[in-house]
């Protein structure tokens, strides 16, 4: 027996039958993307998607609510807001981001995860105009006296897996046949956390995000040495997407010249650079 009076049931049909059109719907975008109004093709509908690898701060990491927040995520959101829709953030492994693999399969539209601009990533990639520059640089725990790569003979030594960083470092050690053992970390927090354990003498990473744990956590670890490896973030987007790219490129020059990168950067990065 059916409890439902005529008006209820007049009203689940309907419901259903939305549902079902909009089932049909999803379907279709899913298949087919979506495309904004100035005639961007977007993996999904109603979206730009990016990709990135967590957490990164300042460049991204999650708030206490949870948010994605940071200095990329804030200048992607110029370039959805350009498009007229909100950005979706996808966390992902870094290998799939920097490989082309994420935005060849469809994962997302664009990859903003503090990425240094390498000619090998080039070659699978299409790049933004720099954002942003960056150095690499080695923590240790404060009171430690490590000063050089040399005095780290002997000890462990951290790096994020599939990083410049670990490029750096074992380009190092390979070329000065240094007697270090370089420890690979799947992501920023667990690199950090062996640092913090002491797990390992010292760990290289980018000098924005060590100056950034110095910040949230104060007097744990310092910055022993930098390296001036002059590198330059990009955004990224699949080979050939020239549409996107000209969107990313023209938001970032907007917001260069009107002042809003400023803003951007003081707000996450701090105090700026003379430059
Ligand atoms: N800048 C370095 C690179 O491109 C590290 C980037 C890591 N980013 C991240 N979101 N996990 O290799």
């Amino acid at each position: 027996m059916n409890k439902l009076g005529p008006a209820r049931k007049a009203a689940t049909f309907a419901a259903a039958a939305t549902l079902a059109i909009a089932g049909v719907a999803g379907c279709a975008k899913e298949d087919t993307g979506g495309t904004t109004e100035g005639g961007v093709a977007l993996v999904k509908a109603g979206a730009l998607t990016t990709c990135t690898h967590l957490p990164y701060a300042p460049f991204q990491s999650k708030d206490d609510t949870g948010k994605v927040v940071g200095f990329d995520v804030a200048l992607i959101d110029l370039v959805a807001a350009k498009l007229s829709v909100p950005q979706e953030i996808v966390d992902t492994p870094f290998e799939g981001i920097k490989s082309g693999a994420d935005l060849n399969s469809g994962k997302c539209d664009v990859a903003a995860a503090g990425m240094t601009i390498t000619d090998e990533r080039k070659k699978v990639l299409d790049f933004s105009e720099p954002y942003f520059d960056a150095t690499q640089a080695l923590a240790v725990l404060t009171g430690k006296e490590v000063k050089t790569l040399d005095e780290l003979a002997g000890k462990r030594l951290g790096v994020q897996g599939g990083t410049t960083g670990e490029e750096y470092i074992n380009a190092q050690v390979k070329e000065k046949s240094l007697n270090i053992e370089v420890v690979s970390y799947k992501d920023l927090a667990a690199l950090q956390q062996a640092l913090a354990t002491n797990q390992i003498e010292a760990a290289v990473n980018d000098l924005p995000v060590w100056n950034e744990y110095i910040k949230a956590n104060p007097g744990k670890v310092v910055v022993a040495t930098g390296f001036d490896t002059g590198e330059q973030y990009g955004f990224a987007v699949k080979k050939g997407n020239a549409e996107l790219l000209k969107t990313l490129n023209d938001a970032l020059a907007a917001a260069r010249s009107d002042g809003t990168y400023d803003k951007i950067y003081a707000t996450w990065i701090g105090e700026k650079p003379a430059s």
